[in-house]
Protein backbone atom coordinates (compact mmCIF):
# COMPACT_ATOMS: atom_id res chain seq x y z
CA UNK A 1 0.00 0.00 0.00
CA UNK A 2 1.68 3.49 -1.40
CA UNK A 3 1.10 5.99 1.72
CA UNK A 4 2.21 8.88 -0.23
CA UNK A 5 1.95 10.46 -3.72
CA UNK A 6 5.92 10.88 -3.62
CA UNK A 7 6.31 7.59 -2.97
CA UNK A 8 4.38 6.59 -6.22
CA UNK A 9 6.07 8.95 -8.44
CA UNK A 10 9.60 7.07 -7.50
CA UNK A 11 8.43 3.54 -8.77
CA UNK A 12 7.47 2.38 -12.41
CA UNK A 13 3.62 1.62 -12.72
CA UNK A 14 3.10 -1.02 -14.64
CA UNK A 15 -0.76 -1.42 -14.85
CA UNK A 16 -3.29 0.73 -12.89
CA UNK A 17 -6.87 0.32 -13.03
CA UNK A 18 -9.64 2.90 -11.71
CA UNK A 19 -12.71 2.57 -10.77
CA UNK A 20 -15.03 5.05 -9.12
CA UNK A 21 -18.50 5.25 -7.68
CA UNK A 22 -20.98 7.56 -9.10
CA UNK A 23 -21.59 10.78 -7.38
CA UNK A 24 -18.75 10.33 -4.16
CA UNK A 25 -16.34 11.69 -5.88
CA UNK A 26 -14.10 8.72 -4.75
CA UNK A 27 -11.89 6.42 -7.15
CA UNK A 28 -10.07 3.17 -6.44
CA UNK A 29 -6.80 2.88 -7.81
CA UNK A 30 -5.71 -0.75 -8.27
CA UNK A 31 -1.96 -0.71 -9.77
CA UNK A 32 1.34 -3.07 -9.80
CA UNK A 33 4.34 -1.49 -9.64
CA UNK A 34 8.53 -1.42 -9.87
CA UNK A 35 10.54 0.97 -7.46
CA UNK A 36 13.86 1.95 -8.91
CA UNK A 37 15.23 -1.21 -6.90
CA UNK A 38 14.12 -4.40 -9.47
CA UNK A 39 14.27 -6.53 -5.97
CA UNK A 40 10.98 -5.47 -4.50
CA UNK A 41 7.90 -5.66 -6.53
CA UNK A 42 4.96 -4.08 -5.02
CA UNK A 43 1.21 -4.64 -5.83
CA UNK A 44 -1.40 -2.80 -3.91
CA UNK A 45 -4.54 -0.49 -3.59
CA UNK A 46 -5.09 2.83 -2.89
CA UNK A 47 -8.34 4.45 -2.18
CA UNK A 48 -8.17 8.24 -2.99
CA UNK A 49 -10.50 11.63 -2.94
CA UNK A 50 -10.25 13.53 -6.05
CA UNK A 51 -12.25 16.42 -7.49
CA UNK A 52 -13.21 15.81 -10.81
CA UNK A 53 -13.36 18.99 -12.08
CA UNK A 54 -15.38 18.86 -15.54
CA UNK A 55 -13.58 19.98 -19.07
CA UNK A 56 -16.07 21.37 -21.12
CA UNK A 57 -15.44 22.22 -25.00
CA UNK A 58 -16.98 25.77 -26.03
CA UNK A 59 -19.32 23.52 -27.96
CA UNK A 60 -20.59 21.79 -24.42
CA UNK A 61 -20.66 25.08 -22.72
CA UNK A 62 -23.14 26.05 -25.71
CA UNK A 63 -25.59 23.46 -25.52
CA UNK A 64 -25.38 23.58 -21.89
CA UNK A 65 -26.47 27.69 -21.95
CA UNK A 66 -29.19 26.48 -24.74
CA UNK A 67 -30.52 23.93 -22.41
CA UNK A 68 -30.56 26.18 -18.93
CA UNK A 69 -34.26 26.31 -18.06
CA UNK A 70 -36.01 29.21 -19.94
CA UNK A 71 -39.76 29.66 -19.11
CA UNK A 72 -42.05 29.76 -21.93
CA UNK A 73 -44.21 31.97 -21.05
CA UNK A 74 -41.48 34.45 -19.78
CA UNK A 75 -40.15 34.03 -23.80
CA UNK A 76 -43.45 33.85 -25.67
CA UNK A 77 -44.05 37.42 -23.72
CA UNK A 78 -40.83 38.60 -24.60
CA UNK A 79 -41.69 37.93 -28.28
CA UNK A 80 -44.52 39.21 -28.46
CA UNK A 81 -43.25 42.55 -27.11
CA UNK A 82 -40.55 43.16 -29.27
CA UNK A 83 -42.70 42.30 -31.85
CA UNK A 84 -45.48 44.44 -31.28
CA UNK A 85 -42.47 47.07 -31.00
CA UNK A 86 -41.35 46.33 -34.58
CA UNK A 87 -44.40 46.82 -36.17
CA UNK A 88 -45.68 49.53 -33.93
CA UNK A 89 -45.92 51.91 -36.71
CA UNK A 90 -49.40 50.05 -38.27
CA UNK A 91 -52.44 52.61 -37.03
CA UNK A 92 -54.29 49.80 -35.39
CA UNK A 93 -50.95 49.03 -33.48
CA UNK A 94 -50.79 52.73 -32.33
CA UNK A 95 -54.80 52.61 -31.18
CA UNK A 96 -54.43 49.91 -29.46
CA UNK A 97 -50.99 50.45 -27.41
CA UNK A 98 -51.21 54.28 -27.41
CA UNK A 99 -48.55 56.47 -28.76
CA UNK A 100 -45.75 55.33 -26.58
CA UNK A 101 -45.54 52.21 -28.25
CA UNK A 102 -42.66 52.92 -30.64
CA UNK A 103 -39.46 54.13 -30.62
CA UNK A 104 -38.49 57.08 -32.36
CA UNK A 105 -35.34 58.51 -33.83
CA UNK A 106 -34.06 62.24 -32.94
CA UNK A 107 -35.71 63.92 -36.48
CA UNK A 108 -38.94 62.12 -35.96
CA UNK A 109 -38.98 63.56 -32.41
CA UNK A 110 -38.77 66.58 -33.45
CA UNK A 111 -41.05 66.30 -36.53
CA UNK A 112 -43.75 64.83 -33.94
CA UNK A 113 -43.71 67.92 -31.52
CA UNK A 114 -43.90 70.39 -35.45
CA UNK A 115 -46.55 68.31 -36.74
CA UNK A 116 -48.75 67.89 -33.22
CA UNK A 117 -48.60 72.01 -32.60
CA UNK A 118 -49.40 72.55 -36.03
CA UNK A 119 -52.72 70.59 -35.79
CA UNK A 120 -52.64 71.68 -32.25
CA UNK A 121 -53.30 75.52 -33.52
CA UNK A 122 -56.00 74.03 -36.17
CA UNK A 123 -58.03 72.46 -33.51
CA UNK A 124 -57.47 74.76 -30.55
CA UNK A 125 -57.21 78.46 -32.29
CA UNK A 126 -58.86 77.39 -35.82
CA UNK A 127 -55.91 78.18 -38.06
CA UNK A 128 -56.09 76.32 -41.02
CA UNK A 129 -52.61 74.55 -42.01
CA UNK A 130 -51.37 72.58 -44.53
CA UNK A 131 -47.82 70.71 -44.54
CA UNK A 132 -45.80 68.11 -46.57
CA UNK A 133 -44.31 64.86 -44.90
CA UNK A 134 -41.77 63.90 -47.42
CA UNK A 135 -38.96 62.02 -47.04
CA UNK A 136 -38.06 57.91 -48.41
CA UNK A 137 -40.13 55.16 -47.80
CA UNK A 138 -39.94 53.54 -44.21
CA UNK A 139 -38.57 56.07 -43.01
CA UNK A 140 -41.45 57.28 -39.93
CA UNK A 141 -44.06 59.70 -42.00
CA UNK A 142 -46.83 57.21 -41.57
CA UNK A 143 -45.64 56.56 -38.25
CA UNK A 144 -45.06 59.66 -36.85
CA UNK A 145 -48.58 60.94 -38.25
CA UNK A 146 -50.40 58.03 -36.77
CA UNK A 147 -48.47 58.93 -33.24
CA UNK A 148 -49.56 62.49 -34.09
CA UNK A 149 -53.40 61.83 -34.66
CA UNK A 150 -53.80 59.42 -31.68
CA UNK A 151 -52.48 62.46 -29.21
CA UNK A 152 -54.84 64.87 -30.93
CA UNK A 153 -57.66 62.74 -30.97
CA UNK A 154 -57.06 61.93 -27.36
CA UNK A 155 -56.28 65.47 -26.26
CA UNK A 156 -59.50 66.79 -27.97
CA UNK A 157 -62.17 63.93 -27.63
CA UNK A 158 -64.59 64.04 -30.31
CA UNK A 159 -63.10 67.70 -32.01
CA UNK A 160 -61.12 66.01 -34.64
CA UNK A 161 -62.67 64.11 -38.02
CA UNK A 162 -59.77 62.41 -39.65
CA UNK A 163 -60.21 61.40 -43.78
CA UNK A 164 -57.58 59.50 -45.43
CA UNK A 165 -56.74 58.80 -48.74
CA UNK A 166 -53.99 57.24 -51.15
CA UNK A 167 -52.94 58.35 -54.39
CA UNK A 168 -52.70 54.62 -55.08
CA UNK A 169 -56.29 54.25 -54.71
CA UNK A 170 -57.74 57.55 -55.02
CA UNK A 171 -55.93 59.06 -57.55
CA UNK A 172 -58.74 59.79 -59.90
CA UNK A 173 -60.69 62.64 -58.52
CA UNK A 174 -64.38 61.03 -58.80
CA UNK A 175 -63.46 58.11 -56.41
CA UNK A 176 -61.75 60.93 -54.19
CA UNK A 177 -64.59 62.84 -53.86
CA UNK A 178 -67.19 59.66 -52.93
CA UNK A 179 -64.24 58.39 -49.96
CA UNK A 180 -64.25 61.71 -48.59
CA UNK A 181 -68.15 61.70 -48.55
CA UNK A 182 -68.06 58.16 -47.22
CA UNK A 183 -65.87 58.99 -44.53
CA UNK A 184 -67.61 61.94 -43.30
CA UNK A 185 -70.94 60.19 -43.33
CA UNK A 186 -69.82 57.11 -41.44
CA UNK A 187 -68.15 59.82 -38.51
CA UNK A 188 -71.39 61.75 -38.31
CA UNK A 189 -73.52 58.61 -38.53
CA UNK A 190 -75.35 60.25 -42.03
CA UNK A 191 -76.66 57.90 -44.59
CA UNK A 192 -74.15 57.52 -47.74
CA UNK A 193 -75.47 57.26 -50.88
CA UNK A 194 -73.30 55.53 -53.54
CA UNK A 195 -75.24 56.82 -56.42
CA UNK A 196 -73.75 60.62 -55.76
CA UNK A 197 -72.79 62.70 -58.32
CA UNK A 198 -69.07 64.28 -58.65
CA UNK A 199 -71.40 67.86 -57.96
CA UNK A 200 -73.09 66.39 -55.43
CA UNK A 201 -70.23 65.20 -53.47
CA UNK A 202 -68.66 68.56 -53.63
CA UNK A 203 -71.57 70.22 -52.52
CA UNK A 204 -72.01 67.71 -49.39
CA UNK A 205 -68.05 68.41 -48.80
CA UNK A 206 -68.53 72.18 -48.80
CA UNK A 207 -71.52 72.01 -46.81
CA UNK A 208 -70.07 69.36 -44.08
CA UNK A 209 -67.00 71.62 -43.77
CA UNK A 210 -69.20 74.97 -43.41
CA UNK A 211 -71.13 72.60 -40.55
CA UNK A 212 -67.98 71.09 -39.00
CA UNK A 213 -66.46 74.87 -38.71
CA UNK A 214 -69.42 76.11 -36.71
CA UNK A 215 -69.43 73.15 -33.95
CA UNK A 216 -65.55 73.83 -34.04
CA UNK A 217 -64.89 70.52 -34.91
CA UNK A 218 -61.54 69.97 -37.20
CA UNK A 219 -60.88 68.09 -40.29
CA UNK A 220 -58.03 66.47 -41.19
CA UNK A 221 -57.67 65.59 -44.75
CA UNK A 222 -54.47 63.06 -45.04
CA UNK A 223 -53.47 62.48 -48.86
CA UNK A 224 -50.80 59.19 -48.76
CA UNK A 225 -48.99 59.44 -51.93
CA UNK A 226 -49.39 63.32 -52.18
CA UNK A 227 -47.50 63.32 -55.88
CA UNK A 228 -50.09 60.86 -57.54
CA UNK A 229 -52.37 63.54 -56.59
CA UNK A 230 -50.45 66.22 -57.65
CA UNK A 231 -49.82 64.56 -61.36
CA UNK A 232 -53.62 65.32 -62.04
CA UNK A 233 -54.02 67.55 -64.72
CA UNK A 234 -56.91 69.74 -62.93
CA UNK A 235 -56.51 68.74 -59.53
CA UNK A 236 -60.25 70.42 -58.99
CA UNK A 237 -60.72 68.44 -55.29
CA UNK A 238 -57.15 69.69 -54.39
CA UNK A 239 -57.84 73.24 -55.12
CA UNK A 240 -61.60 73.39 -53.91
CA UNK A 241 -60.31 72.25 -50.38
CA UNK A 242 -57.46 74.56 -49.88
CA UNK A 243 -59.82 77.10 -51.49
CA UNK A 244 -62.39 76.33 -48.49
CA UNK A 245 -59.73 76.76 -46.52
CA UNK A 246 -58.60 80.20 -47.05
CA UNK A 247 -62.17 81.70 -47.61
CA UNK A 248 -62.48 80.46 -43.80
CA UNK A 249 -65.22 78.37 -44.77
CA UNK A 250 -63.93 75.71 -43.22
CA UNK A 251 -62.02 74.30 -40.04
CA UNK A 252 -59.37 72.28 -41.61
CA UNK A 253 -55.64 70.98 -42.14
CA UNK A 254 -54.10 69.25 -45.41
CA UNK A 255 -51.65 66.99 -44.85
CA UNK A 256 -49.82 65.62 -47.87
CA UNK A 257 -47.35 62.21 -47.60
CA UNK A 258 -44.88 61.60 -50.30
CA UNK A 259 -41.93 59.73 -51.24
CA UNK A 260 -40.69 62.36 -53.52
CA UNK A 261 -39.46 65.82 -52.18
CA UNK A 262 -40.60 67.51 -55.18
CA UNK A 263 -44.04 66.97 -54.32
CA UNK A 264 -44.97 70.37 -54.13
CA UNK A 265 -43.27 70.97 -57.67
CA UNK A 266 -46.12 68.96 -59.82
CA UNK A 267 -49.34 71.27 -58.33
CA UNK A 268 -50.94 73.54 -60.27
CA UNK A 269 -49.89 77.58 -59.86
CA UNK A 270 -53.25 78.06 -58.31
CA UNK A 271 -52.99 74.97 -55.93
CA UNK A 272 -49.81 75.64 -55.14
CA UNK A 273 -50.13 79.55 -54.20
CA UNK A 274 -52.49 78.48 -51.85
CA UNK A 275 -50.92 75.46 -49.66
CA UNK A 276 -48.42 76.20 -47.27
CA UNK A 277 -44.55 75.87 -48.29
CA UNK A 278 -44.17 73.75 -44.78
CA UNK A 279 -42.14 70.92 -44.90
CA UNK A 280 -41.58 67.81 -42.35
CA UNK A 281 -37.94 66.15 -43.81
CA UNK A 282 -37.90 62.29 -43.06
CA UNK A 283 -34.48 61.26 -43.66
CA UNK A 284 -32.38 58.11 -42.87
CA UNK A 285 -30.98 58.13 -39.87
CA UNK A 286 -27.16 57.79 -39.39
CA UNK A 287 -25.88 54.21 -39.03
CA UNK A 288 -25.32 54.94 -35.03
CA UNK A 289 -28.81 55.79 -34.67
CA UNK A 290 -29.82 52.71 -35.96
CA UNK A 291 -27.99 50.73 -33.57
CA UNK A 292 -29.14 52.83 -31.72
CA UNK A 293 -33.10 52.18 -31.66
CA UNK A 294 -32.66 48.76 -32.56
CA UNK A 295 -31.34 48.25 -29.19
CA UNK A 296 -33.72 49.97 -27.68
CA UNK A 297 -36.23 47.83 -29.72
CA UNK A 298 -34.70 44.67 -28.89
CA UNK A 299 -34.60 45.81 -24.47
CA UNK A 300 -36.84 44.58 -22.54
CA UNK A 301 -38.71 46.99 -20.15
CA UNK A 302 -38.46 47.38 -16.65
CA UNK A 303 -42.22 46.64 -14.63
CA UNK A 304 -45.05 47.32 -15.25
CA UNK A 305 -44.64 47.13 -18.78
CA UNK A 306 -42.72 43.45 -18.73
CA UNK A 307 -43.17 41.40 -15.15
CA UNK A 308 -40.22 39.27 -15.51
CA UNK A 309 -37.79 41.07 -13.99
CA UNK A 310 -35.07 38.12 -13.79
CA UNK A 311 -35.81 37.67 -17.12
CA UNK A 312 -35.40 40.96 -18.54
CA UNK A 313 -32.40 41.57 -16.80
CA UNK A 314 -30.46 38.15 -18.26
CA UNK A 315 -32.12 38.30 -21.86
CA UNK A 316 -31.21 42.54 -22.21
CA UNK A 317 -27.69 41.41 -21.31
CA UNK A 318 -27.44 38.50 -23.83
CA UNK A 319 -29.02 41.88 -26.42
CA UNK A 320 -26.06 43.75 -25.11
CA UNK A 321 -23.45 41.42 -25.81
CA UNK A 322 -25.11 40.38 -28.94
CA UNK A 323 -25.26 43.54 -30.68
CA UNK A 324 -21.65 43.99 -29.31
CA UNK A 325 -20.13 41.37 -31.51
CA UNK A 326 -18.20 42.38 -34.58
CA UNK A 327 -20.17 39.90 -37.02
CA UNK A 328 -23.80 40.99 -35.76
CA UNK A 329 -22.04 44.71 -36.29
CA UNK A 330 -20.58 44.35 -39.84
CA UNK A 331 -24.35 42.59 -41.00
CA UNK A 332 -26.28 45.29 -39.70
CA UNK A 333 -24.06 48.10 -41.24
CA UNK A 334 -23.69 46.10 -44.58
CA UNK A 335 -28.04 45.63 -44.04
CA UNK A 336 -28.00 49.67 -43.46
CA UNK A 337 -25.61 50.12 -46.45
CA UNK A 338 -28.29 48.56 -49.05
CA UNK A 339 -31.30 51.03 -47.43
CA UNK A 340 -30.87 53.24 -44.06
CA UNK A 341 -34.27 53.30 -43.46
CA UNK A 342 -35.20 52.12 -40.14
CA UNK A 343 -38.50 49.73 -41.28
CA UNK A 344 -35.17 48.14 -43.34
CA UNK A 345 -33.68 47.57 -40.21
CA UNK A 346 -37.02 46.68 -38.38
CA UNK A 347 -37.31 43.89 -40.84
CA UNK A 348 -34.21 42.50 -40.12
CA UNK A 349 -34.92 42.31 -36.50
CA UNK A 350 -38.54 41.09 -37.20
CA UNK A 351 -37.16 37.90 -38.78
CA UNK A 352 -34.20 37.56 -36.59
CA UNK A 353 -36.99 37.34 -33.47
CA UNK A 354 -38.88 34.45 -35.61
CA UNK A 355 -36.14 32.43 -36.22
CA UNK A 356 -35.31 32.79 -32.53
CA UNK A 357 -35.01 29.47 -30.80
CA UNK A 358 -37.42 30.05 -27.87
CA UNK A 359 -36.26 27.05 -26.20
CA UNK A 360 -32.86 29.28 -25.97
CA UNK A 361 -34.70 32.38 -24.96
CA UNK A 362 -32.88 35.04 -26.85
CA UNK A 363 -31.62 35.58 -30.22
CA UNK A 364 -27.93 34.84 -31.42
CA UNK A 365 -25.56 35.69 -34.16
CA UNK A 366 -26.84 32.75 -36.17
CA UNK A 367 -30.67 34.11 -36.25
CA UNK A 368 -29.35 37.48 -37.61
CA UNK A 369 -27.24 35.89 -40.03
CA UNK A 370 -30.33 33.84 -41.05
CA UNK A 371 -32.06 36.82 -41.45
CA UNK A 372 -29.50 38.73 -43.40
CA UNK A 373 -29.48 35.71 -45.90
CA UNK A 374 -33.33 35.60 -46.82
CA UNK A 375 -33.15 39.06 -47.95
CA UNK A 376 -30.44 39.07 -50.24
CA UNK A 377 -31.67 35.85 -52.08
CA UNK A 378 -29.59 35.22 -55.46
CA UNK A 379 -31.98 33.59 -57.29
CA UNK A 380 -29.55 32.20 -60.21
CA UNK A 381 -27.48 30.33 -57.08
CA UNK A 382 -31.09 29.01 -56.46
CA UNK A 383 -31.35 27.83 -60.03
CA UNK A 384 -28.18 26.49 -60.86
CA UNK A 385 -28.53 24.08 -57.45
CA UNK A 386 -31.20 22.29 -59.45
CA UNK A 387 -29.67 21.89 -62.62
CA UNK A 388 -28.60 18.59 -64.10
CA UNK A 389 -24.89 17.61 -64.50
CA UNK A 390 -24.99 17.72 -68.16
CA UNK A 391 -26.32 21.20 -67.83
CA UNK A 392 -23.85 22.26 -65.70
CA UNK A 393 -21.03 21.39 -68.32
CA UNK A 394 -22.59 22.78 -70.81
CA UNK A 395 -22.46 26.21 -68.70
CA UNK A 396 -19.10 25.40 -68.24
CA UNK A 397 -18.66 24.55 -71.70
CA UNK A 398 -19.99 28.03 -72.65
CA UNK A 399 -18.01 30.19 -70.11
CA UNK A 400 -14.95 28.42 -71.68
CA UNK A 401 -15.93 29.62 -74.74
CA UNK A 402 -16.57 32.79 -73.69
CA UNK A 403 -13.14 32.91 -72.12
CA UNK A 404 -11.66 31.86 -75.63
CA UNK A 405 -13.27 35.27 -76.63
CA UNK A 406 -15.33 33.48 -79.29
CA UNK A 407 -17.79 36.62 -79.12
CA UNK A 408 -20.82 34.52 -80.64
CA UNK A 409 -21.36 30.53 -80.41
CA UNK A 410 -24.31 28.47 -80.97
CA UNK A 411 -25.91 25.00 -79.15
CA UNK A 412 -23.46 22.93 -81.80
CA UNK A 413 -20.02 24.56 -80.82
CA UNK A 414 -21.09 24.53 -76.98
CA UNK A 415 -21.72 20.56 -77.96
CA UNK A 416 -18.20 20.28 -79.65
CA UNK A 417 -16.74 22.13 -76.50
CA UNK A 418 -18.40 19.74 -74.09
CA UNK A 419 -17.90 16.54 -76.65
CA UNK A 420 -13.70 17.63 -76.82
CA UNK A 421 -13.48 17.17 -72.85
CA UNK A 422 -15.24 13.99 -72.59
CA UNK A 423 -13.65 12.47 -75.29
CA UNK A 424 -9.63 13.74 -73.78
CA UNK A 425 -10.08 13.91 -70.17
CA UNK A 426 -13.13 11.87 -68.86
CA UNK A 427 -12.09 8.43 -68.58
CA UNK A 428 -15.19 6.86 -67.57
CA UNK A 429 -18.32 7.85 -69.94
CA UNK A 430 -21.20 8.03 -67.16
CA UNK A 431 -21.37 11.79 -67.80
CA UNK A 432 -20.61 11.65 -71.83
CA UNK A 433 -24.59 11.79 -73.27
CA UNK A 434 -25.76 12.05 -77.10
CA UNK A 435 -26.66 15.22 -79.06
CA UNK A 436 -30.18 14.91 -78.80
CA UNK A 437 -29.85 14.78 -74.71
CA UNK A 438 -27.23 17.45 -74.63
CA UNK A 439 -29.99 19.78 -77.23
CA UNK A 440 -33.05 18.63 -74.23
CA UNK A 441 -30.55 20.01 -71.32
CA UNK A 442 -29.79 23.09 -72.82
CA UNK A 443 -33.79 23.90 -73.55
CA UNK A 444 -34.20 23.59 -69.91
CA UNK A 445 -31.47 25.85 -69.76
CA UNK A 446 -33.23 28.14 -71.77
CA UNK A 447 -36.66 27.85 -70.07
CA UNK A 448 -34.68 28.81 -66.83
CA UNK A 449 -33.46 31.85 -68.35
CA UNK A 450 -29.87 31.08 -67.31
CA UNK A 451 -28.98 30.94 -71.03
CA UNK A 452 -30.67 33.18 -74.05
CA UNK A 453 -30.48 34.07 -77.49
CA UNK A 454 -27.98 36.65 -78.07
CA UNK A 455 -30.01 37.92 -80.92
CA UNK A 456 -33.80 38.74 -80.36
CA UNK A 457 -34.50 40.06 -83.93
CA UNK A 458 -33.61 36.57 -85.40
CA UNK A 459 -36.74 34.80 -86.54
CA UNK A 460 -38.84 32.64 -83.88
CA UNK A 461 -38.59 30.21 -86.85
CA UNK A 462 -35.13 29.82 -86.78
CA UNK A 463 -33.97 26.22 -85.38
CA UNK A 464 -32.82 26.98 -81.52
CA UNK A 465 -29.89 24.96 -81.69
CA UNK A 466 -28.60 27.60 -84.28
CA UNK A 467 -29.10 30.45 -83.14
CA UNK A 468 -26.57 32.07 -81.49
CA UNK A 469 -26.82 32.47 -77.59
CA UNK A 470 -25.51 34.26 -74.44
CA UNK A 471 -24.98 33.50 -70.80
CA UNK A 472 -27.32 35.26 -68.13
CA UNK A 473 -25.01 34.14 -65.47
CA UNK A 474 -21.51 35.31 -64.50
CA UNK A 475 -18.63 33.59 -63.77
CA UNK A 476 -18.06 34.35 -60.29
CA UNK A 477 -21.91 33.07 -60.11
CA UNK A 478 -21.19 30.29 -61.97
CA UNK A 479 -18.00 29.16 -59.77
CA UNK A 480 -20.48 29.68 -56.45
CA UNK A 481 -23.06 27.08 -58.24
CA UNK A 482 -20.16 24.84 -58.86
CA UNK A 483 -19.70 24.87 -55.32
CA UNK A 484 -22.58 24.87 -54.30
CA UNK A 485 -24.45 21.79 -56.37
CA UNK A 486 -25.16 18.59 -54.58
CA UNK A 487 -23.91 16.49 -57.33
CA UNK A 488 -20.77 18.53 -58.92
CA UNK A 489 -18.03 16.19 -60.27
CA UNK A 490 -14.69 17.24 -58.70
CA UNK A 491 -12.98 17.12 -62.48
CA UNK A 492 -16.07 19.50 -63.64
CA UNK A 493 -14.55 22.42 -60.94
CA UNK A 494 -11.39 21.90 -62.15
CA UNK A 495 -11.88 21.94 -65.79
CA UNK A 496 -13.92 25.26 -64.89
CA UNK A 497 -11.10 26.51 -62.45
CA UNK A 498 -8.19 25.83 -64.87
CA UNK A 499 -9.62 25.97 -68.26
CA UNK A 500 -10.86 29.62 -67.27
CA UNK A 501 -7.69 31.13 -65.63
CA UNK A 502 -6.97 34.36 -66.56
CA UNK A 503 -10.76 35.79 -67.06
CA UNK A 504 -11.11 39.02 -65.23
CA UNK A 505 -13.52 38.24 -62.72
CA UNK A 506 -17.38 40.06 -61.97
CA UNK A 507 -18.31 40.03 -59.03
N1 LIG B 1 -37.78 57.39 -37.63
C1 LIG B 1 -38.19 56.19 -37.21
N2 LIG B 1 -38.03 55.85 -35.92
C2 LIG B 1 -38.44 54.66 -35.49
N3 LIG B 1 -39.01 53.73 -36.27
C3 LIG B 1 -39.19 54.01 -37.54
C4 LIG B 1 -38.80 55.25 -38.09
N4 LIG B 1 -39.10 55.26 -39.39
C5 LIG B 1 -39.66 54.08 -39.67
N5 LIG B 1 -39.72 53.32 -38.56
C6 LIG B 1 -40.24 51.96 -38.52
O1 LIG B 1 -40.56 51.59 -39.84
C7 LIG B 1 -41.95 51.35 -39.97
C8 LIG B 1 -42.46 51.89 -41.29
O2 LIG B 1 -42.33 53.29 -41.33
P1 LIG B 1 -43.41 54.23 -42.01
O3 LIG B 1 -43.76 55.29 -41.05
O4 LIG B 1 -44.54 53.41 -42.56
O5 LIG B 1 -42.57 54.80 -43.22
P2 LIG B 1 -43.05 55.78 -44.37
O6 LIG B 1 -44.45 56.16 -44.11
O7 LIG B 1 -42.10 56.92 -44.27
O8 LIG B 1 -42.86 55.00 -45.63
C9 LIG B 1 -42.56 52.04 -38.78
O9 LIG B 1 -43.77 51.39 -38.43
C10 LIG B 1 -41.52 51.88 -37.71
O10 LIG B 1 -41.61 50.62 -37.13
MG1 LIG C 1 -46.18 55.68 -45.28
Amino acid sequence: MMESRGELMDMDVNSLSLTGREGTGQVDVTFTATESNPSRENEGQANLAVTLVPVMSTDLVERQQQTRAVNPCHVDAAVSLIKRRLVSGHSSAIAEEGAESAILTEDAKINERKLFDLLSQTVANAQNNSALLLGPRGCGKTLVLERVLAEVQRKYPRLVSVVRLNGLLHGDERNALKEIAKQLCLDNELAYSKSSSFDDNLRFLMDMLKQCMLSHRTVIFILDEFDLFAQKSKQTLLYNLLDAMQSSEAQAAVLGLSCRVDADQLLEKRVRSRFSQRHLLFLPPPVEECFRILKEVLTLPSPPAFPYTAFASSFNSEIHNLLQQPTVQKLITQHCSVDLSPRHLYDLAFKAICNMDRTRGYPTVRDFQMASGSFCLQPKLVLLRDVSVLELYLLVAMKRLEVKEKESYNFHMVYAEYDHLQANHVHNSCDRYSRGVALRAFEHLLERELVTPADVRASVCDLMEFRPIKLLISHAELERGLKMHPTCPALLQTWFSHETVGHTRET
